[in-house]
């Protein structure tokens, strides 16, 4: 029997991380040049199941009874199990990404995406995307605690989406192509934390956090239709105001601060911190004939790495 291959795509949030936890929309859009690969064959001689981790900086194999019961594989596939109410064969399952750990580009959701369409799949069941989107948020229930769903939305999807968490989600016609330049301030944070500290401030502020949020809910409502028509030059400005929205939220670094301020400096649009915050990397928007100027204004600013992209016409 050939190996199941399952695959999913990194993601990034161009607008509204943190408020999209409160009920304010966000944009996100899918990094297809960075994804997690799972590949899943039967195990017939051996009754154990094995896990094959094969990350750049990581490999480990490790069977899955000694996988901790909150690792996303466990999860993902336990609930498959339970979704299915039947026991499950003996697997072997090799876990490739080339997606960054905890740098706000999705890497749990990615994994929790292609394990519950490849491993549904070694079991010869056909689930919709509805279904994947759904096994995949439980994952991020149990990695981030209370997830506002726009991480496994855009990554199960793979198009770039306006998201309010409980409402459907509506995909962004894109009619030009964004340019985007992602760069890694090298600081790793765990969003579940950073979720946390915002989550105290709230409570403790009610009414200056809210400002924040509306301010930022604002924004995304002005970058919408700015996607859709490819208006660089706003979409660029709106997420530099989102970045100032998201230092005084406290989730900035200095480190991710002076990646922000050098890819304008060097010809972005405009330029935000993605994801979570306290670490991981920093988007730029940009023309075409810009990006090279800003990929290297960004190396010499202390870049740990540079990710190219564009987000395609849809
Ligand atoms: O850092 P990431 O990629 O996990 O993104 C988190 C986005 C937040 O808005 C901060 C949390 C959420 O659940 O939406």
């Amino acid at each position: 029997m050939p190996a199941i291959i399952s695959k999913a795509p990194g993601k990034t949030i161009l607008f509204g991380e943190h408020a999209v936890v409160y009920g304010f929309p966000a944009i996100a859009v899918p990094l297809t040049a960075i994804q997690t690969k799972v590949s899943i064959l039967p195990r017939l001689k051996n009754n154990r199941s094995l896990i094959r981790f094969r990350n750049p900086s990581w490999k480990e194999d490790i069977y899955f009874e000694n996988l901790k019961l909150n690792n996303p594989v466990r999860v993902t596939v336990e609930n498959i199990s339970k979704l299915i109410e039947s026991k499950i064969p003996n697997f072997e399952m090799t876990v490739s990404s080339s997606i960054p750990i905890s740098a706000g580009l999705g890497s749990s959701a990615a994994l929790a995406v292609s394990i519950s369409k490849g491993f549904s799949q070694f079991l010869g069941i056909k689930l919709s995307k509805e279904e994947i989107n759904d096994l995949a948020f439980k994952s991020e229930i149990v990695q981030h605690g209370s997830p506002s769903g726009i991480d496994n939305s855009v990554v199960t999807y793979s198009r770039p989406i306006y998201y309010i968490s409980g409402q459907p989600m509506i995909q962004i016609k894109i009619t030009k192509p964004v340019h985007l330049i992602l760069a890694d301030s090298g600081k790793r944070s765990l969003t579940k934390d950073v979720v946390k500290s915002v989550r105290e401030k709230w409570e403790n502020k009610p009414n200056i956090i809210n400002q924040i949020f509306e301010g930022i809910g604002d924004l995304v409502k002005k970058a919408h239709p700015a996607m859709r028509n490819g208006n660089i030059h706003l979409i660029g400005k709106l997420m530099t105001q989102n970045h100032s929205a998201l230092q005084r939220l406290d989730v900035s670094l200095p480190e991710l601060d002076h990646l922000v301020n050098s890819a304008i400096l060097h010809g972005a649009s405009g330029a935000k911190l993605c994801g979570a915050g306290k670490g991981g990397y920093m988007v730029a928007a940009s023309t075409l004939e810009n990006t090279e100027s800003i990929r290297d204004g960004l190396l010499s600013a202390g870049a740990r790495n540079i990710i190219s992209t564009k987000i395609n016409p849809t």
